[in-house]
């Protein structure tokens, strides 16, 4: 219970790993606001937010909007009373060889992935200072940010972009008492990977599932990662164990790669 009583906000929380953070938070005692696009998976997690005795409430944004961002935090203020954790979880893939990247294709990526967390980044610790208190800034990178795979070359340079903000922001923020760190995952069997194993399939003639497979037979400790698997890493980096800790983007990813 050591974020007890605090208020997180996750976006991309209506699935996936975000789910998984939003229940972890809530289970650690903070109350939550899920952010995300589709009214009905967020009020679906919302409900077992509430299950477990603490707040929720949702708040229908895209990340690759800066108003809306705003708008989610202010709400987050509004309905739960207070604000001291976002996690930038939002993130969307692109399975391609660089070959094939058109500027729409790119455009919209960095808009989600890089642009998303830098409008989460800005928001928070604006709110946090006008609150005058301190916070915690958490974003989704990637094993992907620390290496380029191929076909995800777009997708690599988003979750690098995700590192190099983190490390700006720490530095910038850290005399307001703000720590801002990533979380960099390995293969966790969501949604996202379903469409990268089938991009995949599509672009080598891979049978189905053959590339997912590949992927998890490099990890060390022998199986995917699961949600709950980077949702108990996220769980430190919101809470107080982490205070000492600011500009990293760790890897959780079972042995797979090796920074
Ligand atoms: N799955 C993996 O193996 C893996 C590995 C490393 C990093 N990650 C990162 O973790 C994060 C979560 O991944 P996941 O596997 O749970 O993905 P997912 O596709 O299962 O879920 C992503 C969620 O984000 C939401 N979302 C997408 N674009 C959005 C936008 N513009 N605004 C608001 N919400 C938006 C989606 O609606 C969805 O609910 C992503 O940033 C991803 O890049 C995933």
């Amino acid at each position: 219970m050591s974020i007890n009583g605090k208020v997180a906000l996750v976006t991309g929380a209506g699935q996936g790993i975000g789910r998984a953070i939003a229940l972890r938070l809530a289970n650690d005692g903070a109350d939550i606001t899920i952010v995300d696009l589709n009214p009905e998976k967020m009020n679906e997690v919302a409900e077992a937010v509430r299950s477990t005795g603490s707040k929720a409430t949702v708040f229908k944004a895209d990340v690759s909007n800066r108003n809306e961002v705003y708008a989610a935090i202010d709400h987050t203020e509004k309905e739960l009373g207070g604000f001291d954790i976002i996690v930038n979880n939002a993130g969307i893939a692109s399975i391609q060889p660089l070959a094939d990247v058109t500027p729409e294709g790119f455009n919209r990526i960095i808009q989600v992935n890089v642009a998303g967390v830098l409008w989460g980044i800005q928001a928070a610790a604006k709110k946090f200072q006008e609150r005058k208190q301190k916070g915690k800034i958490i974003s989704a990178s990637s094993i992907a940010g620390h290496e380029g795979f191929p076909l995800l070359g777009i997708y690599s340079a988003t979750k690098f972009a995700v590192r190099a903000l983190t490390q700006a922001a720490a530095k910038e923020y850290a005399s307001a008492g703000i720590t801002v760190n990533a979380y960099c995952p390995g293969v966790v069997g969501t949604d996202m990977w379903v469409e990268i194993d089938r991009r995949m399939a599509e672009i080598t003639g891979a049978k189905i599932g053959e590339s997912y497979d590949k992927f998890v037979g490099g990890i060390a400790l022998g199986r995917a990662q699961t949600p709950e698997d980077v949702a108990a890493f996220v769980s430190y980096l919101a809470g107080p164990d982490s205070d000492y800790m600011t500009g990293q983007a760790p890897l959780i990813d079972g042995g797979l790669v090796y920074r």
